[in-house]
């Protein structure tokens, strides 16, 4: 099978990290166009500079990296050094990247890669606030029927919130952009909370990890480290969750994955449920179904596929 063409629109973030490292290490089954960074965990100079380093720490120096929205639509910027650092890949001690920038602003790549390949070709995988998405849809709408699926880490439903008690970041960061993109009529799959708090790197697989012995296998047990210091303490859970790769790693194994094909709406107005994701789970509206919403996860296999995959690099 020809690989599948991808755009990798995120915020590094570890979790981000490692989620691209998976796709750069699986060349049989992504082919990774370019990255499309936005402000989210930390602001755009940081998630620039971070995708840089994973890139350069992953030996792909030629993948065009690309800057993209520096601030939500209609909201100001929420971060989440909290959670990832102050640099937003805080853990291993990377150097600082040298492959410099690509030219453009990652909502024209987003645009002209779509209108460049034939419609159903080039898959969107967003790992952070879906601004830079949404932006390219308002700009060019003429992309949502060329777009084959947006596979998107967001949101939760049996799990409810983790930056409020109903609201996932990246759909918190920016409720007007996931609102535009659930209604865009792109084919869409979510990779919610209710899947990555069920993908939880354990001693043992942080141990796989760091068995690997190369610098990314080293790399990424340092940042899991790091990053499972939030989720420990406020989930009382055995380590951190992987959010961002149950995308990639849906890409390359969607056997992995279970779950149901369902309206979701996003709140944009109540200021208490601010950027929940409404998942009509159990079918109680007559609203048009317009997401395959994720519950269910095969984690070891999730995780063998990583260790596999990550010893590649
Ligand atoms: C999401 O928010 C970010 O902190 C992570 O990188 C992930 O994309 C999880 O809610
Ligand atoms: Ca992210």
């Amino acid at each position: 099978m020809t690989p599948r063409k991808i755009i990798i629109d995120t915020d590094p973030g570890q979790d981000d990290a490692v989620a691209i490292l998976l796709a750069l290490a699986s060349p049989e089954d992504v082919e990774v166009l370019g990255i499309t960074c936005v402000a989210g965990n930390v602001p755009l100079d940081l998630t620039t500079r971070n995708a840089r380093i994973v890139c350069e720490l992953a030996g792909k120096t030629d993948v065009k990296v690309f800057a993209g929205c520096d601030r939500p639509l209609g909201r100001a910027l929420v971060t989440a050094e909290h959670v990832h650092g102050k640099t937003g890949l805080d853990g291993p001690d990377l150097p600082e990247p040298t492959m410099p920038l690509a030219d453009g602003h990652a909502v024209d790549f987003i645009i002209d890669t779509l209108r460049d390949h034939a419609p159903g070709t080039v898959t969107l995988c967003p790992l952070g606030p879906l601004t830079n998405i949404a932006t390219a849809l308002t700009k060019a709408p003429d992309i949502a029927t060329r777009i084959a699926k947006i596979v998107l880490m967001g949101g939760g439903y049996f799990e409810g919130g983790n930056i409020t008690p109903v609201a996932e970041f990246n759909i918190y960061v920016d409720p007007q952009a996931a609102d535009i993109v659930f209604k865009s009529g792109a084919p869409i799959v979510v990779m919610p909370l209710d899947v990555t708090h069920k993908a939880l790197v354990t001693a043992a697989r942080n141990d796989a990890f760091r068995g690997i012995g190369s610098p990314v296998g080293i790399a990424v047990a340092q940042m899991t480290e790091f990053f499972e210091r939030f989720d420990k303490e406020k989930y009382g859970s055995e380590g951190a969750p992987l959010h961002d790769p149950c995308v990639t790693a849906y890409l390359i194994r969607p056997d992995l994955f279970t779950g149901r094909h369902i309206n979701v709406e996003i709140e944009t107005e109540s200021e208490l449920t601010m950027g929940m994701t409404v998942a009509d789970w159990w079918g109680v509206t007559d609203r048009a179904p317009n997401a395959t919403f994720m519950n269910g996860i095969d984690a070891d296999g999730f995780f063998n596929l990583l260790t596999e995959r990550l010893a590649r690099l």
